[in-house]
């Protein structure tokens, strides 16, 4: 099917980023620059990108659906998922990292607090002013009452806490380096332009991100496209020494990583999103279309084990949900609301069928300083 087109008004926004990036692959003396720092622009550049320049980007209204804006349900296992930590550590911070409109933040508070156990702090790290706004909205109209222990921060909290991290599709949304075996070697993917069109090219990898790739099971078949996020172990690890004692809660679309770099898997996971359209390319109007990468659940595991974190192990979505209650809080909402039985329904099966959610996107624990008991 194709593209819906943008409006002329939504042209120029693009048009003024493409503009901007074209100055920055000029400038550059390969006449390039990396696919990561065209992906960086893309979705954060400041006032123009895709995250940042107030366009609406989650829901209907917007270019794709997250789990918590489909259903309470998936928030509300998250939550009590968390009930016994926060039972027994009743000082405890919640950190939500890119917390879209807020959606989740409402849904995981309400719940704590019809259980008595809310967290003394709510802390949400989030890059884009509009969501920003948004969240505000969402909470202080919903929440009055709790707005007082929501902080929004500008970076991650200078000192150590006790408490929750959690996050959901925000490793999706990291920009990422394109590889592509090309000439009996893996390269890296660079965006370049001709005549002012953009276009792709390959250059030797460069010296940092050779040891990266070279950790990779990565198959030697000419023209296999794959992905690396080379911020996954400072990221880690900065969110690793936050931690005290507690856990880190991350929930994204991926696969292990005999399946991210099966050789099957010739074109990579990069997709692209414009108004609910997915496709697979990510020059199409920059600044307009969310562009994401999926996540190597083995790759960060092993990068939590590294930043000190104890235990690191993930599921699917669907079993995740499953062990924490779904069936009962569709049986509240259903309660609460029964002329939604049928609404309900389908979220329960988006959320968990294996071919839409359910198995594509998995649910990665890490715990720092503490013992399950
Ligand atoms: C795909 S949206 C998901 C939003 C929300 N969690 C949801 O599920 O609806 C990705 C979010 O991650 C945020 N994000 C991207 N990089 C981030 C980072 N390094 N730290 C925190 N948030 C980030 C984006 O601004 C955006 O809010």
């Amino acid at each position: 099917m194709p593209l819906p087109l943008p409006s002329q008004e939504e042209l120029a926004h693009s048009q003024l980023l493409h503009a901007h990036i074209l100055q920055h692959i000029q400038a550059s003396p390969s006449h390039s620059i990396s696919f990561y720092d065209y992906m960086n622009k893309a979705l954060y550049e400041p006032y123009l990108g895709y995250y940042v320049a107030g366009k609406t980007c989650i829901g209907t209204e917007g270019d794709f659906i997250t789990a918590p804006e489909l259903s309470d349900l998936f928030s509300m296992s998250i939550a009590q998922h968390c009930l016994s930590f926060l039972q027994n550590e009743p000082h405890s911070t919640v950190l939500e990292l890119g917390a879209g409109s807020g959606k989740m933040a409402a849904t995981l508070l309400s719940y704590w607090e019809a259980h008595h156990v809310l967290p003394a702090h709510y802390y949400i790290l989030e890059p884009s002013p509009t969501l920003k706004a948004q969240q505000f909205t969402t909470l202080s109209t919903t929440l009055p009452h709790l707005i007082a222990r929501v902080t929004w921060l500008e970076h991650l909290p200078e000192s150590g806490f006790t408490g929750i991290i959690v996050g959901n599709e925000v490793l999706d949304a990291m920009p990422i380096e394109l590889l592509r075996y090309e000439h009996g070697q893996y390269q890296q993917v660079q965006v370049t332009e001709q005549n002012q069109q953009l276009s792709l090219i390959t250059q030797p990898l460069p010296s940092y991100l050779q040891p990266l790739v070279a950790q990779l099971p990565l198959p030697n078949i000419e023209g296999y496209t794959t992905e690396l996020n080379p911020q996954l172990n400072a990221w880690v690890n900065a969110l690793g020494a936050l931690l005290t004692q507690g856990f880190l809660l991350l929930i994204d679309y991926g696969y292990a990583q005999s399946d991210y770099y099966h050789p099957d898997r010739s074109s990579g996971t990069l997709q692209c999103f414009y108004r609910h359209h997915v496709h697979d390319n990510p020059l199409l109007y920059p600044g307009l279309q969310d562009i994401t990468a999926s996540v190597d659940f083995d790759a960060l595991t092993e990068a939590a084990l590294k930043a000190g974190f104890h235990t690191a192990d993930w599921t699917t979505q669907a079993h995740f949900l499953l062990q924490n209650g779904l069936a009962e809080h569709f049986q509240q909402c259903l309660n609460e609301s029964p002329t939604q039985s049928y609404a309900l329904a389908q979220q329960i099966r988006i959320l968990t069928l294996p071919a839409e959610m359910g198995e594509r996107f998995k649910v990665f624990r890490a715990d720092k300083g503490f013992e399950v008991k």
